[in-house]
C-alpha cells in the first residue's frame, strides 16, 4: 500500500471503528476466525452483499464450506444468508467444484487451470444479475475460497470487483504434533494434548474439530497427530478405531489424519522376531497394516518416521540403508495414494567431542544425499530448515540442494522449543522466509529453497511443508497470544512462500485483534523485530542459542553444548569461539553446498557477520564487518536485545482499550516476564564471556550493576546463601534460599535520596510449590508492607537457576535515605522462596545501564 492509500485505509478503518460494538473479552480460542461483527459503516461497504448461498453439491466439504459461510456472514454482517437449491432471480453466492458449477452456470472458465486445492473467486454475470462464484478443483479448494471471502471481509477489504484465483505452492501443508498417548506433548507448551489422553483417543474431540476447522481456514492439508518418537501402540489393531474417529472429525476439513510409527513395530506389537525392513515378513507385516488402515480410514495420508536418531531404533540395526526403511512402508501405502514423511534428522548423538573433525551438521547430508533416488515415489524426505535443530540462527540444510531425485518437503518449527517456549514473543516468519529465499545455486542456477521443497527445482511432483504446532488444551492454543501469528505465518507460507513477513503479520494483528490501525501497526511492528530481539539477548553470530541444551532448552546454560557428544558445540575458550566448518581447515561442512553457497561460507571475509560462528572459529578480538570486534559484539547484543524487550512492554502498553482486555492483560503479563527474562540471559551471557576472554566491555556495563542489592549480602533471617551452578545464572553467582518451614527474610538498607523508585525483585519461582514474598519498608514510624505475591507460575524447571529466575516490580515506591527494605520469603513445597538480588531506580528515570 502506498502512504496516500494507507492513510485513506488508516482513516476509513477509524471511522468504521468508530461505529464498532464495545471490546468483549476473548480468550484467543477462536484465533484468526472472529467473525466479530463490523461496524454499521463496514455494512455499507458490503450491502450489495448476496442474500443467498447455492451450494451444488452434497459433500462433507461443501457441508462445511456452506456452513462457515453462514457463520462468517452472520458474525460480521449480521446477515442470514437464505439457502437455494438453484440460482435465485437475485445475486446468490454459489459453492461448489467446477464441473458441479459449470452445469448450472455453461461456459464458466476460470482464467488458468485449476490445481489440486486452488480456488477461484469472481464475480460472474448470469441474466444479467452478478453472482459470486467460489469454485475449485476439488471439495477443499472449494472450502478455502470460503475462508479466503471471509478473511477479505473481516480486514475490510472489498469484494466488489472479485476475481482471484489463486494456487498453493505446494501439494504438501502439513502440520505435525508431538502429541503422546498418556495427552502430554513433547516440547509442547500450552497445556495438554487434544487427541489422547490416559493412553487412548480422548473422548471428547471438540477442540480437536475446532483445530481441524483452524487448519482448514489457512489451507493445511494434512496432519501427523503424535509424537515422532511414536509410541507402537498406535499400530495396535485395537487401536484402529480409534484413530478413525480422529480422521473423522478431521474430514469434513479435508484435513488427513497420518501418524508417526515406529520403524521397531513389527517386532514389538507385531509379534515378529525382527524389524529388519529386508526381512520378507516385516514387509508383509506393514503391508496388512496399511490394508487394514485404509480399510477404516480410505482417506490415510500415510506415516510419518524418525529413526536412527536419539535412540530411536532404526534400519542400522540390520545393516541396511534409511531407503530400505523408507520403502518398505511406502510401497504398501502407494496404491491407496499414501506417502512416508522420512525425516532427515538422523544424526549419532555420541560425537566424540575432542575430535575437531566431527560435526553434526554433516549428518543429514552425509547419510541422504548418497541415497538419492533410491526412494519410493511416495517418499518425501522431511529435512529441518536448518543442520542442526531448530536454533535461532542456522545456516540452511545443504540437504536441500542435494537431493535431486527424491522428494522433499522442509520442517519449521512453530512450537518455540527454542526460541523461548512461548514464554517469549517470538514471530518466526522473518527466520523462516530468509530460509525459503535462500538460494541453494542448485546446478549453478538460482533455486530458492522454497522451489527445491516445492518440488519445482528439481521437477519432482510432490513436496511441501511441514510445521511443528504442538498446540495444546489452553483455550488460546499456544499460551502466549502472540504466538499463534507463528502457526498462522506458517500456513501462510506453505501456500504462498512469496508473501511478505510484513504482510502476514498485519493480516494476522487484524484478523486475530480487530482493524484498529493502530494496533496492527503497533502488534506487527512488535512481532517483525521479535526473532532479532531473541536471538541478541540469546546468542549472537550464528554460536547457536547458548541455552540449556542438556535440559529445558530454555534458560541459559552455556557450558552445557560443550564436552559432550550431542554436537551442538560453540567451542568457546579463553581466546575464541565459533566451529570451523570450512573444508580449508575445518569439519568440510561448508563443501556440502553447492559451489557458490560455499564459497561464501568458506571464507572468513564474505560470511555474513550472523552466521561467523556456524563457520569459523575466530579470536574474541576479530573485527566483523560491522567494525566490532566479536567480544564487544556479543556484550552490544545482548544489552540491546534485553533493552528491546523492555521496549515492547511499553509499546504493549499503548495498546490499553484498542483490544479487549483479557488479552490485552495476558499479554502483557508476558510481556513483562520476558522483559525480566531477557536481563537474565543478558547478565549470564555477558558475565560468563567477561569472565572466559578477560576483555572488558568498553561501555563498562558487563559486570557493573548500579543499583543492584545482591541477596546474599543481606541481612539474613532464616535465609542461607546458596551457589547456583551454572554460576553465571545468577547474579554473582550466588542466591539465598529459606529452607526452613517459617518465613525467612532478607534486610538492607539502600541509602537512595528521597523520592519514588521501581522495585524490582529477582527472585526464583520452583515447581511445584508456590511460595510468597512480602516487600516492606521500615523507619522510624514503623513497618509498611508495600508489595506482595506469590511465585505461582510454571517455569520448566524445579531447581535454582537460569530457567527459574524471574522477576517481580513493584512500582513507584516512595523511599526515604535510612528507610530499610526488608524482603519476607514464605517457602511452599519444594518452593524456597529463593532470592537473587533486588534493584532500584528511580522512577521516569530509565536505568542508568539501559534495561
Ligand atoms: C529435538 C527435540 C526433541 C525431538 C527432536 C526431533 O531434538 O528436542 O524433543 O524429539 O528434536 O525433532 O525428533
Amino acid at each position: 500500500m502506498n502512504r496516500l492509500a494507507l492513510t485513506l485505509y488508516s482513516t476509513a478503518v477509524s471511522i468504521t471503528l468508530l461505529l464498532t460494538p464495545t471490546l468483549r473479552a476473548e480468550s484467543g480460542a477462536e484465533a484468526w476466525l472472529r467473525y466479530a461483527r463490523l461496524g454499521a459503516n463496514a455494512s455499507r461497504t458490503y450491502q450489495n452483499f448476496p442474500a443467498s448461498v447455492v451450494v451444488v453439491e452434497d459433500t462433507a466439504l461443501l457441508h462445511s464450506a456452506q456452513e462457515e459461510l453462514l457463520r462468517g456472514i452472520s458474525g460480521m454482517l449480521t446477515k442470514s444468508l437464505r439457502i437455494e437449491p438453484n440460482l435465485p432471480p437475485d445475486a446468490a453466492i454459489v459453492l461448489g467444484t467446477l464441473t458441479a458449477v459449470q452445469k448450472l452456470i455453461p461456459g464458466l472458465h476460470p482464467p488458468a487451470d485449476l490445481r489440486e486445492d486452488a480456488f477461484w473467486v469472481s464475480n460472474i454475470r448470469v441474466h444479467g444479475v452478478r453472482h459470486l462464484v467460489i469454485t475449485a478443483q476439488n471439495g477443499r479448494g472449494v472450502l478455502y475460497g470460503v475462508f479466503f471471502l471471509l478473511n477479505k471481509i473481516a480486514q475490510y477489504q472489498s469484494i466488489l470487483d472479485l476475481n482471484e484465483l489463486q494456487q498453493p505452492y505446494a501439494r504438501v501443508r502439513w502440520i505435525d504434533q508431538w502429541d503422546n498417548l498418556d495427552g502430554s506433548i513433547e516440547r509442547g507448551y500450552a497445556g495438554r494434548s487434544i487427541f489422547f489422553e490416559n493412553g487412548a483417543v480422548r473422548a471428547d474431540l471438540a477442540r480437536a474439530a475446532d483445530y481441524a476447522r483452524l487448519l482448514a481456514s489457512v489451507g493445511i492439508n494434512g496432519c501427523a497427530i503424535n509424537n515422532v518418537n511414536a509410541d507402537p501402540r498406535l499400530l495396535r489393531e485395537d487401536f484402529l478405531p480409534q484413530l478413525a474417529r480422529v480422521a473423522q472429525i478431521f474430514r469434513p476439513w479435508g484435513v488427513q489424519l497420518s501418524i508417526s510409527v515406529d520403524l521397531s513395530s513389527p517386532k514389538t506389537v507385531g509379534g515378529l522376531d525382527t524389524f529388519d525392513p529386508a526381512d520378507p515378513h516385516v514387509a508383509e507385516w506393514w503391508r496388512n497394516r496399511v490394508d487394514q488402515i485404509y480399510a477404516a480410514i480410505p482417506d490415510f495420508g500415510g506415516f510419518v518416521i524418525k529413526a536412527d536418531s536419539e535412540d530411536r531404533l532404526g534400519p542400522s540395526f540390520y545393516g541396511r540403508t534409511q531407503a530400505d526403511a523408507a520403502n518398505v512402508l511406502a510401497r504398501p501405502l502407494q496404491s491407496h495414494g499414501g506417502v512416508v514423511f522420512y525425516r532427515a534428522f538422523v544424526y549419532n548423538h555420541h560425537l566424540d567431542w575432542r575430535d575437531q573433525k566431527n560435526d553434526r551438521a554433516k549428518a543429514a547430508y552425509d547419510y541422504f544425499h548418497p541415497l538419492d533416488g533410491k526412494f519410493e515415489n511416495n517418499v518425501i524426505i522431511q529435512i529441518k530448515h536448518g543442520p542442526i535443530d531448530f536454533q535461532a540462527r542456522e545456516p540452511v540444510s545443504p540437504l536441500f540442494g542435494g537431493l535431486k531425485h527424491s522428494n522433499q518437503a522442509i520442517e519449521l518449527q512453530i512450537t518455540q522449543e527454542y526460541t523461548g517456549q512461548q514464554r517469549h514473543v517470538c514471530f518466526l516468519i522473518p527466520l523462516w522466509k530468509e530460509v525459503l529465499d535462500f538460494d541453494l545455486h542448485a546446478n549453478d542456477q538460482r533455486s530458492p529453497v522454497m522451489d527445491a521443497v516445492a518440488g519445482i527445482t528439481f521437477h519432482r511432483t510432490t513436496g511441501g511443508f511441514v510445521g511443528v504446532a504442538n498446540v495444546g488444551l489452553d483455550a488460546n492454543w499456544l499460551a502466549h497470544p502472540l504466538a499463534m501469528a507463528n502457526l498462522y505465518g506458517f500456513a501462510r507460507l506453505a501456500w504462498n512462500p512469496n508473501l511478505s513477513a510484513r504482510s502476514i503479520a498485519n493480516e494476522w494483528a487484524a484478523l486475530t485483534f480487530g482493524s484498529d490501525p493502530q494496533a496492527v501497526q503497533i502488534i506487527s511492528s512488535l512481532l517483525l523485530t521479535s526473532w532479532h530481539t531473541y536471538e541478541s539477548y540469546t546468542g549472537p553470530l550464528g554460536a547457536q542459542a547458548f541455552t540449556d541444551i542438556l535440559g529445558s532448552h530454555y534458560g541459559p546454560g552455556i557450558e552445557s553444548s560443550e564436552e559432550n557428544g550431542w554436537g551442538q558445540w560453540h567451542r568457546a575458550d579463553h581466546n575464541g569461539i565459533g566451529m570451523d566448518r570450512t573444508v580449508a581447515s575445518g569439519t568440510s561442512f561448508v563443501g556440502q553446498y553447492w559451489p557458490q553457497a560455499a564459497q561464501k561460507y568458506e571464507s572468513l571475509a564474505t560470511t555474513p557477520d550472523e552466521l561467523l560462528l556456524f563457520f569459523h572459529h575466530v579470536f574474541y578480538t576479530y573485527v566483523l564487518h560491522s567494525g566490532k570486534t566479536v567480544i564487544q559484539h556479543i556484550y552490544d547484543s545482548h544489552y540491546e536485545g534485553a533493552q528491546a524487550a523492555a521496549d515492547y512492554v511499553r509499546q504493549w502498553q499503548t495498546l490499553r482499550s484498542r483490544i479487549d482486555d483479557q488479552r490485552y492483560a495476558a499479554v502483557l503479563a508476558r510481556l513483562e516476564y520476558q522483559a525480566g527474562h531477557a536481563v537474565v540471559w543478558r547478565d549470564a551471557i555477558c558475565n560468563w564471556f567477561l569472565r572466559t576472554s578477560g576483555i572488558p566491555d568498553v561501555q563498562g556495563r558487563v559486570g557493573h550493576h548500579p543499583g543492584r542489592f545482591e541477596a546474599e549480602d543481606m541481612r539474613l533471617t532464616g535465609y542461607t546463601p546458596v551457589d547456583v551452578i551454572p554460576w553465571e545464572n545468577a547474579s554473582a553467582g550466588k542466591a539465598i534460599e529459606c529452607s526452613s518451614s517459617q518465613p525467612c527474610t532478607g534486610t538492607f538498607t539502600p541509602n537512595l535520596a528521597a523520592g519514588r523508585y521501581e522495585i524490582d525483585t529477582q527472585y526464583f519461582d520452583l515447581n511445584p510449590g508456590e511460595a510468597k514474598f512480602r516487600l516492606y519498608i521500615h523507619n522510624e514510624s514503623g513497618d509498611k508492607l508495600v508489595d506482595e505475591w506469590t511465585a505461582n507460575d510454571h517455569l520448566p524447571s524445579t531447581k535454582i537457576g537460569g530457567d527459574t529466575s524471574t522477576r517481580h516490580r513493584a512500582f513507584a515506591v516512595s523511599l526515604a535515605p535510612q528507610d530499610e527494605i526488608r524482603i519476607e520469603g514464605i517457602p511452599d513445597r519444594g518452593d524456597h522462596a529463593a532470592l537473587d538480588y533486588v534493584e532500584i531506580f528511580p522512577i521516569g528515570e530509565s536505568s542508568p545501564f539501559q534495561r
